[in-house]
């Protein structure tokens, strides 16, 4: 009979004990009781992903806004931000769209029109990467005349293929600082004073598993979803107070251009899916309950977030090794793929 058990009988009887626990049976309770409580947290953690993911439904979008509020969309023309808007509209939201090409954003506006004609349109076609003060005064001016209920900062630039930070060509690590990061804070901070004044709103920012997980060459792209996670977490306590709603989406693969995947599959939904489940869940964390303001709200996402943050460790130097590989291996190929193209562009 061990030191422990002998000491847990004569309590039990009420024996009275004739020698003290040692210090090695006093350890041994003490990690048991350690590693239960420990199990015990992981246990009602997962629950709680589980509940957010499947069951606990998030706030209305209507208690952001009044009759006539609107939504602004950042990168709206295309992929995940057109199904913001399509579904932002579609809640009772005006809509001002906001990307770089007109033609784009005229035929969403119409299609918009022709699918619920008292739904109102304005749009601003804008490059971000020039971060130019002309076109965010414009964008001011639109903004300043609106009851903006909804932000989503949507648009995003990532590379055009995996590539080692030294070898990043300049103009394309400037643009995904100027994207993803400046456009970010310039579209916020016209938005936002509004929304203090009128003590509600919601603010979306797109994140990615990029910015969750450090992501060997995708560095800066991962820098840059990284800085939107800890800008935005910052940003939602500071906003809380006034009664704003700020959350980081955090993302996995979505069929996009930008993603290159066109069929969907469990882990990689399309945008109108993705989009859904972001605004049925405001508010919760799906899987992401250790991270304030975030949330990582599709069902498949939610889970791998949880198994990479909680269970994994995203900073451990094996996973980086693994990161690393894959997005090597995908680098290769790519690589491979623009040779063919070369080539057949040659003959
Ligand atoms: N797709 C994914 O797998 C994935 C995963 C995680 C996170 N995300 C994030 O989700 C967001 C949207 O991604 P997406 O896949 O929907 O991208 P997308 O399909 O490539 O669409 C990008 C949208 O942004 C606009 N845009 C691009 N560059 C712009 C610029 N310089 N100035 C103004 N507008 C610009 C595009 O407009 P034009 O067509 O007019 O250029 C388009 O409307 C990004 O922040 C991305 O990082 C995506």
């Amino acid at each position: 009979m061990s030191l422990l058990s002998k000491y847990y009988v004569d309590s039990w009887s009420g024996w009275h004990l004739e020698t003290s626990p040692g210090p090695q049976s006093l350890v041994t309770l003490f990690l048991l009781i350690t590693g239960g409580l420990l199990v015990a947290s992981q246990i009602w953690t997962f629950l709680r992903v589980l509940l957010s993911l499947f069951v606990l439904p998030g706030k209305s979008l209507r208690s952001f806004g009044s009759k006539g509020s609107w939504a602004l969309v950042t990168g709206a023309s295309d992929g995940i931000g057109k199904e913001f808007a399509l579904q932002l509209a579609r809640a009772g939201f005006n809509l001002l769209l906001v990307s770089r090409t007109e033609e784009k954003l005229s035929a969403l506006a119409d299609e918009m029109s022709s699918k619920n004609p008292a739904v109102q349109t304005k749009r601003l076609a804008m490059d971000f990467a020039r971060n130019d003060d002309e076109d965010h005064e414009k964008l001011k001016a639109l903004v300043d005349e609106l009851d903006i209920a909804v932000l989503v900062n949507n648009v995003g630039k990532s590379h055009n293929m995996p590539v080692p930070f030294v070898l990043t060509p300049e103009d394309e690590l400037t643009d995904i600082v100027n994207i993803n990061c400046l456009g970010t804070l310039r579209v916020t901070q016209l938005v936002a004073p509004g929304m203090v004044q009128r003590k509600r709103g919601l603010i979306l920012t797109m994140g990615s598993f990029g910015g969750l997980v450090p992501t060997p060459l995708l560095a800066t792209y991962s820098g840059s979803k990284a800085f939107l996670q800890y800008w935005s977490t910052a940003l939602g306590s500071e906003l809380e107070p006034y009664g704003i709603q700020v959350e980081l989406v955090q993302a996995h693969l979505i069929t996009s251009a930008m993603s290159k995947i066109r069929k969907p599959t469990a882990t990689v939904p399309t945008p109108r899916t993705f989009v859904k489940s972001v605004l049925s869940k405001i508010g919760r964390h799906g899987g992401s309950p250790g991270y304030t303001f975030s949330s990582s709200p599709y069902w498949s996402h939610g889970l791998i977030a949880w198994v990479l943050t909680c269970v994994m460790g995203v900073m451990s130097k094996t996973f980086l090794s693994f990161n690393k590989d894959m997005h090597e291996s995908i680098r290769k190929r790519a690589l491979r793929k623009a040779e063919r193209e070369k080539g057949k562009k040659a003959e």
